[in-house]
């Protein structure tokens, strides 16, 4: 886990608030431009963060996403109060989803967020307590390609 020393930012999120997503993602983006971050990296954390952001709208109570910057590293912590997932490996799978109608209706729901998180990271742990919630860490490494 990256120190305090290198917390760029949190960001919180609440639950079904589809009118606000991408709002945090869009922020992320910004940021991570002001510092001077290269444009491949800001496009891996982007995709990573708003498919956090959408998936806590979607399916949690609320959450926040902590973004930190290390001199190597850029690093997204995305913890929920929620459901919580039951089987980890179903959720990563491609096509797997439980998304209900009113979520399709706004475009999400192909099951292929959390794949995409972890094709965009270097490091990928999705951790989830059943009835609490879910913590989604990932990794990209600034030199990464
Ligand atoms: N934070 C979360 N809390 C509870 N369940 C989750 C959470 N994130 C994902 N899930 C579960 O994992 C499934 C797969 O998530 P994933 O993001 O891959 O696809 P999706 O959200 O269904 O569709 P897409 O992301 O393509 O719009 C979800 O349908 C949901 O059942
Ligand atoms: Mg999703």
């Amino acid at each position: 886990m990256p120190r305090d020393e290198h917390l760029e930012g949190i960001y919180y999120i609440q639950g079904r608030d589809f009118v606000d997503a991408g709002v945090v993602s869009s922020e992320i983006k910004k940021r991570l431009k002001d510092k001077g971050i290269t444009e491949d990296v800001i496009r891996k954390v982007a995709v990573i963060t708003f498919e956090a952001e959408v998936n806590i709208i979607s399916y949690a109570d609320q959450g926040t996403i902590q973004l930190f910057i290390e001199p190597d590293a850029i690093t997204v912590e995305a913890t929920d109060i929620g459901p919580g997932i039951d089987d980890i490996e179903l959720a990563l799978q491609e096509g797997y989803s439980t998304a209900d109608d009113s979520i399709r209706e706004m475009g999400f729901g192909a099951g292929m967020g959390l794949a995409n998180i972890k094709k965009f990271s270097d490091v990928f742990e999705l951790t989830s307590e059943p009835g609490n919630g879910t913590c989604l860490k990932s990794v990209v490494r600034l030199d990464s390609e």
